[in-house]
């Protein structure tokens, strides 16, 4: 294969030398940058938030420069610091503590990112929802997470199960409303009744901060739960690999119902303490431009999905704005296409950085950095401080160019503590010492990652992990349908796409109205992105002799591929 390699960018990095500093890092070293170092007591909303509130050259920069198309705000260190304060104590009133889950389901705002610090700054732990969640998938996560608090807007609410939910004792309505339960608190209301001032409360490194959701090949979402020890994984990869400097502009596009829109929509620039464009509401690739141009955005973290729509919205639309402030671009989510960053080259005459990582890791792992040559379809290398290696079924490690498990050694900050009220789950993610990523992949001769495929059934359309379980689940509690088989079909632009192979019951007869009933129902059950775009009906649904769904058989016969051995194939 004629491999095009493209040379490390010139200028000043913070990470210039991979090779050394891989060779003399610790992360122990590290955490004496850090001022908990001597109390071991920390909290993440302090040192990305409170630190740079009570340093004078930094308190009145913007911290937070919000827009969506109704609204524009800029937020600096010492008002978002302040509004945290004040959530917090409005939690504090209701008795909010240490350890409590606290879940929010709304769109990106301002208010979003001062509630999200309170809850951190209480020592409860934060759980942010998509907004596109419908009644299913909030239902799945606020039961398994016992959220006692929810803080919601009044046009979501109708999507908030209540009278499922016995442990939700709250419900914070950001935003005008006519409801009167004594469940309900109204935020304004609420903040302009409270001191700004608070009493952190300070916790061990191990203490919980967070919980993401995601979903794997079987059962329902599971609560992948972080503490505030990554803290220093983010602080770190936000300096060798998001390269900021203290005058960055830095947008993430990613949403905080994402670990991407956490990790890196939240912790890693803040605890860096530079100025974080947030944009809300869905963008056309002119928005993207506009956001880049008008704001001087100089730290770019995006997904494949996105920079793929900017290719087929052609170069022309790229001269139409000043994107002269960009000067770093990072993506995340999917394989990255080697044209797109041969696009990107041409376009930006920017690399785009490709990143590898999890919600399960909490931080990057395998990454691209500025002073590192690129290979484009390569994800890159190892972080300092990080052991990855491609693994057999054993935990053996494989030779170069072997393709197999994608491994990393146990041990790295960020690295999920459990998966809520699933120790099983949680133990199955490891062998000898190694957490099994699920997707396989090759390392070449100079320790460079190639990503191939998930080795499971888990769906990445659009970037969004989406488990086949949940959708077929979703889909038999449709009147019309029998049996469910779900699979990820690949799609030039998304990735993936949802196909659904359905049986029908008795009585109901395939027609395209009754298919888009069933891909309606799953949207407004579940939500838009996890509703099949393909659906099709079949006599029967493949499965094993234990009455497991064959999705690889579903999936061969799509694509017209050899069906493998079908040996446990029932019948
Ligand atoms: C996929 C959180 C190829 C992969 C960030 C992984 C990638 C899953 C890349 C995690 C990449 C993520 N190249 N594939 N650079 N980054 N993935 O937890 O299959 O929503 O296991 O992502 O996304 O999905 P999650």
């Amino acid at each position: 294969m004629d491999m095009q390699k493209i040379p490390a960018r010139e200028g000043n990095h913070n990470l210039t030398d991979y090779e050394k500093t891989r060779e003399t890092f610790s992360w122990e070293a590290l955490k004496k940058h850090f001022t908990w170092n001597e109390t071991g007591k920390v909290n993440m909303a302090y040192e990305a938030l409170d630190r740079h509130a009570e340093n004078p050259k930094k308190k009145d920069q913007v911290a937070l420069l919000y827009s969506d198309p109704e609204r524009e705000e800029k937020v600096t260190f010492a008002t978002l610091r302040d509004e945290s304060n004040k959530f917090a104590n409005v939690l504090r009133k209701y008795d909010v503590k240490k350890g409590d889950r606290v879940f929010l389901f709304m769109p990106r705002s301002p208010e979003f990112y001062a509630a999200f610090f309170g809850i951190l700054k209480v020592g409860a732990i934060a759980g942010p929802l998509f907004e596109a969640f419908m009644e299913q998938a909030v239902r799945d996560r606020l039961q398994d997470s016992e959220a006692r608090v929810l803080i919601t807007t009044p046009d979501l609410l109708y999507r908030v199960p209540q009278n499922d939910l016995p442990a939700l004792e709250k419900i914070v309505l950001v935003g005008d409303h006519q409801e009167t339960g004594e469940q309900y608190i109204d935020y304004n209301k609420e903040m302009e009744n409270t001191s700004a001032k608070t009493e952190i409360e300070w916790v061990d490194l191990e203490d919980g901060m967070l919980l993401h959701y995601t979903s794997g090949s079987t059962g329902k979402p599971k609560g992948v739960y972080h503490v505030h020890h990554a803290m220093i994984q983010h602080y770190a990869t936000g300096d060798w690999v998001l390269d900021l400097k203290e005058d960055d502009v830095y947008w993430c596009t990613a949403d905080p119902g994402w670990v991407t829109g956490t990790s890196y929509g939240i912790f890693a620039p803040w605890l860096h303490g530079v100025t974080n464009v947030i944009r809300g509401g869905r963008f056309t690739p002119d928005d993207w431009y506009n956001t880049i141009a008008t704001y001087r955005v100089t730290v770019w973290y995006t997904a494949p999905t996105a920079l793929r729509k900017l290719v087929s919205a052609g170069e022309d639309i790229v001269k139409k704005y000043d994107l002269s402030s960009l000067r770093h671009i990072m993506s995340v989510g999917e394989p990255l296409n080697p044209e797109v960053v041969t696009w990107g080259l041409k376009a930006f005459n920017l690399r785009i950085h490709d990143t590898w990582w999890m919600t399960e890791t909490g931080a990057q792992l395998i990454v691209n950095v500025p002073s590192m040559e690129i290979r484009p379809g390569s994800m890159g290398k190892p972080i300092p401080g990080v052991d990855a290696a491609i693994i057999d079924n054993e935990g053996n490690e494989l030779p170069a160019n072997q393709m197999g498990n994608l491994a990393i050694k146990k041990g790295w900050p960020s690295m999920m503590r459990a998966i809520w009220k699933n120790p099983s789950k949680y133990e199955s993610y490891f062998i000898h010492g190694w957490y099994v990523s699920g997707d396989s992949a090759y390392k070449d001769e100079d320790g460079y990652f190639w990503f191939q495929g998930r080795l499971d059934d888990v769906i990445n359309t659009s970037g969004e992990r989406v488990g086949p379980f949940e959708v077929e689940s979703k889909l038999i509690e449709h009147p019309a349908v029998a049996e469910a088989g779900v699979i990820g079909k690949p799609h030039a632009e998304r990735g993936e796409i949802i196909k659904a192979f359905i049986t029908l019951n008795d009585g109901y007869q395939d027609s395209e109205e009754l298919l888009e009933d069933i891909r309606r129902f799953v949207k407004t059950g579940l939500s838009a992105h996890a509703a099949p775009r393909e659906l099709e009906v079949k006599d029967t649904i493949p499965k094993t002799r234990s009455g497991k769904i064959m999705r690889r058989l579903l999936k061969s016969w799509e694509l017209g591929l050899p069906t493998g051995d079908t040996s446990t194939l029932e019948e």
